[in-house]
C-alpha cells in the first residue's frame, strides 16, 4: 500500500487527441504521474451516451487514444490505464447509485443543459444520457479516488459525484470519500483559425500529425489580424503563433522575435518558420514513441490488459463493502 494520494481521470474516445486536450488535460496528468497513484481509463460507455445511435469502430478509437496517452508520456509503469468498459463493477455501482440520485440533480446539471442546446441534431432524451454524472460518479468513487484532474467544464460532474458519495454515506454508512477536482489551466492557444480550438472545427493540431502536416498548419496560422501587410508592425500579445513561441521557443529568442514584431522587423511568414521547426523538434519525442507504440500493438494491448486487471481487483473490494453496506449480501 502506497499512502499517496489515489488520482483517477478520464476521457472518451472521440477522436485523436489535439494540442487543446494535450495542454489543457493531458500534461497534467503526466506531471502529477510521480506524486500521486494515478488511474486513467477511456470512458467508452460514456462515448455512447452521445453517440449511441452510431458507437463507430470504438475498439479503434480506444486504441487511438491510448496510444495519444502513451506517446505523450503517460508512463504504465507509474499510472494504471484501463477500459471502462472491462470493468463491469462500474455499472454495478452506477445501477445502485442511481436508487439514490434524485433525478432534479442530473436536470440542473450545466452540461446537461448546454449538450442538449449544442446538440440539436441528436436526440439526447435518453435516460442514459441524463445519467451521464451518475456514471462518472461510479467511475470515480468505485476506486476510493481523492482527486480528479479535469478541464474546467467537468467540475459540475464531480461537484455531482461529491454528493452522491455524501448521500450514500449517510444512507448506509461511510465507504467513499469526496473526491476534489484538481483544475488544470486551460491552455491560451487556439485553432490556427483563431477559434478555440476543435475536432469539429477542423482547425486543429493533433498530436499525432507528422513534421509535413505540422508545418502546413503552422503556415496557414492566423496571426495578429490587425497586421495586414509585412510593413505593418505586429501585436505579439493577440497573435496565437506567439502563444505557441511562448510554450516551444527559448525565451531569449521569444524576447526578440516580440521586439522584432512590434517594429515589423520581422514577418510573420519567417516568425512562423522558427515556430513550426521549433514545434516540430518538440514533438519529435512523441513521434518516436507513437511509431514504436503503433508497430508494438500486442505491447498496447498488454498495458490496457493488466491495468484493467489491477483496476478490476479494486472495484471488487469496493462492492464488496457497497453490498455489505446496502444488505445485498445472499
Ligand atoms: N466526462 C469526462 C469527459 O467528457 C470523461 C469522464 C468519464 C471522466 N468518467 C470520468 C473524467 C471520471 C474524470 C473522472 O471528459
Ligand atoms: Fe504573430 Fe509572429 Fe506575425 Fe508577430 S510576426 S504577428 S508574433 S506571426
Amino acid at each position: 500500500m502506497t499512502n499517496k494520494k489515489r488520482v483517477l481521470s478520464g476521457m472518451r474516445p472521440t477522436g485523436p487527441l489535439h494540442m487543446g486536450n494535450y495542454l489543457g488535460a493531458l500534461a497534467n496528468w503526466i506531471d502529477i504521474q510521480d506524486d500521486c497513484e494515478c488511474f486513467f481509463f477511456v470512458a467508452d460507455w460514456h462515448a455512447l451516451t452521445s453517440n449511441y445511435e452510431d458507437p463507430g469502430d470504438l475498439e479503434n478509437l480506444v486504441r487511438q487514444i491510448i496510444i495519444d496517452w502513451l506517446s505523450s508520456g503517460i508512463d504504465p509503469e507509474k499510472s494504471t490505464l484501463f477500459v471502462q468498459s472491462k470493468i463491469p463493477e462500474h455499472a454495478e455501482l452506477y445501477l445502485l447509485l442511481s436508487m439514490i440520485t434524485p433525478v432534479p440533480w442530473l436536470e440542473r446539471n450545466p452540461t446537461y443543459k448546454d449538450q442538449i442546446l449544442q446538440l440539436q441534431n441528436k436526440d439526447l432524451s435518453t435516460f442514459g444520457f441524463l445519467g451521464y454524472p451518475v456514471l462518472q460518479a461510479a467511475d470515480i468513487i468505485i476506486y476510493k479516488a481523492n482527486a480528479v484532474p479535469v478541464g474546467v467544464d467537468q467540475v459540475p460532474h464531480v461537484e455531482i459525484t461529491r454528493e452522491i458519495a455524501r448521500r450514500f454515506n449517510y444512507f448506509y454508512g461511510n465507504v467513499f470519500p469526496e473526491p476534489d477536482a484538481i483544475l488544470t489551466q486551460t491552455p491560451k492557444i487556439l485553432g490556427i483559425d483563431r477559434r478555440k480550438m476543435s475536432k469539429s472545427y477542423e482547425n486543429a493540431i493533433f498530436l499525432s500529425d507528422g513534421p509535413e502536416q505540422l508545418q502546413k498548419k503552422v503556415m496557414q496560422m492566423v496571426t495578429d489580424p490587425q497586421r495586414m501587410r509585412r510593413s505593418d508592425p505586429g501585436n505579439p500579445d493577440v497573435c496565437n503563433v506567439f502563444e505557441f513561441h511562448k510554450l516551444y521557443t527559448d525565451s531569449s529568442k521569444n524576447a526578440q522575435i516580440d521586439e522584432d514584431c512590434r517594429c515589423a522587423k520581422i514577418g510573420c511568414v519567417d516568425c512562423k518558420k522558427i515556430m513550426a521547426a521549433n514545434l516540430i523538434q518538440a514533438l519529435a519525442p512523441m513521434r518516436e514513441k507513437r511509431d514504436f507504440y503503433v508497430h508494438n500493438q500486442d505491447t498496447v494491448n498488454d498495458i490496457v490488459e493488466q491495468g484493467s486487471q489491477k483496476a478490476r481487483q479494486i472495484a471488487r473490494q469496493t462492492m464488496v463493502q457497497v453490498r455489505n453496506a446496502m444488505n445485498i449480501t445472499y
